[in-house]
């Protein structure tokens, strides 16, 4: 090449690359309504961002890996354990963890209902930005969660045509689902619901034993309708419920499909 060559590529290939570049920036910013759903951020959601502030919540908690790393990240929460656990837990945390076990983990903030209620709309919005995936880790909390870290975790390798049973646990570890961050599956762990050990023989005692309340004639059935309907029949225990309403979401039904369904109920059947 010549010098005036070289000059010329140059500064061709300087302005395909700038050029390139603004042209995403500019793309990015057309996109960000879309990103961040802009037309949910209600009033209610932004005074649940000021109750966040105000708290400090993020001197102890991440959204979107922003903020400190004492406390899990919250991107998900809301998705990963649902609004009415939310509500019992930030009224009175020591109330799913040992104290005495565990020290003090998530402090109590004395926060009134109203804030609850606007933090977790804040949280909402926060759970529906579209992150690509971020985080990507299951969160794992409270009580013997901590105990239990060793748990099974998901394998992706074999998808293809792996048995129900197989799939069945990939959805219930799967980190969007968020069904092991309140149940454990080895015996006698109570995390925020009930262990899923032994669930097919609990389940046909429970239907023989006159006190159950829901429509399920079978084990299978019961524990599809725990998944789809969990207020159908709540268990007794002090953390399982707030006046008369499950803690367990209570919206799984649209965020699963038949399939999925199918091969976690496959799954929890075979659980001893
Ligand atoms: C002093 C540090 C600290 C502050 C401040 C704090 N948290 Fe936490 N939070 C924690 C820790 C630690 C945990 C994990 C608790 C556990 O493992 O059970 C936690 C857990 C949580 C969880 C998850 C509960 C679960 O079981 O999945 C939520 C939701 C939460 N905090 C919300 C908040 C909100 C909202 C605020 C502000 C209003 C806040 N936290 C302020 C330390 C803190
Ligand atoms: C926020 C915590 C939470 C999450 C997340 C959660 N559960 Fe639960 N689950 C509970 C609580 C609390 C109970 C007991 C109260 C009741 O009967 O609804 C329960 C009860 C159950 C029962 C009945 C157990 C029995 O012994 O009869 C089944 C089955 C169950 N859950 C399955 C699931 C599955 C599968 C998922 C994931 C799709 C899931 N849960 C997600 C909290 C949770």
């Amino acid at each position: 090449m010549t010098k005036r060559e070289t000059w010329l590529f140059a500064v061709v290939c300087t302005l395909l690359a700038g050029g390139t570049f603004i042209a995403l920036t500019i793309h990015s910013h057309t996109r960000f309504d879309d990103i961040t759903n802009t037309e949910n951020l209600t009033p209610k959601v932004k005074a649940g961002m000021k109750v966040w502030h105000s708290y400090n919540c993020v001197n102890c908690h991440t959204i979107f890996g922003e903020g400190a790393y004492y406390a899990p990240d919250l991107t998900n929460i809301t998705d990963q354990r649902g609004k009415a656990y939310l509500k019992a837990f930030l009224k009175k945390p020591s109330r799913f963890y040992s104290e005495e076990e565990y020290g003090r983990v998530m402090p109590n903030l004395d926060m009134t209902d109203q804030e609850i209620d606007k933090v977790i709309a804040f949280l909402d919005w926060i759970s529906e930005v579209k992150t690509n995936g971020w985080p990507p880790r299951p969160i794992r909390v409270t009580g013997e969660a901590i105990a239990s870290a060793g748990q099974e975790r998901p394998q992706e390798a074999d998808d293809q045509d792996a048995d129900p049973v197989a799939k069945g646990r990939r959805v219930f570890n799967d980190s969007q689902i968020g069904c092991n961050a309140c149940h454990s599956t080895s015996q006698g762990v109570t995390i925020v619901g009930p262990s899923m050990a032994g669930l097919q023989s609990r389940a046909s005692q429970l239907l023989a034993s006159g006190d159950y309340t829901g429509d399920a004639e079978t084990a299978k059935a019961y524990i599809r309708e725990s998944i789809v309907e969990p207020d159908a029949h709540i268990l007794e225990g002090q953390n399982f419920s707030t006046n008369g309403t499950s803690l367990m979401p209570g919206d799984y039904a649209e965020r699963m499909s038949e399939t999925q369904l199918d091969n976690l109920v496959a799954y929890l059947m075979t659980l001893e």
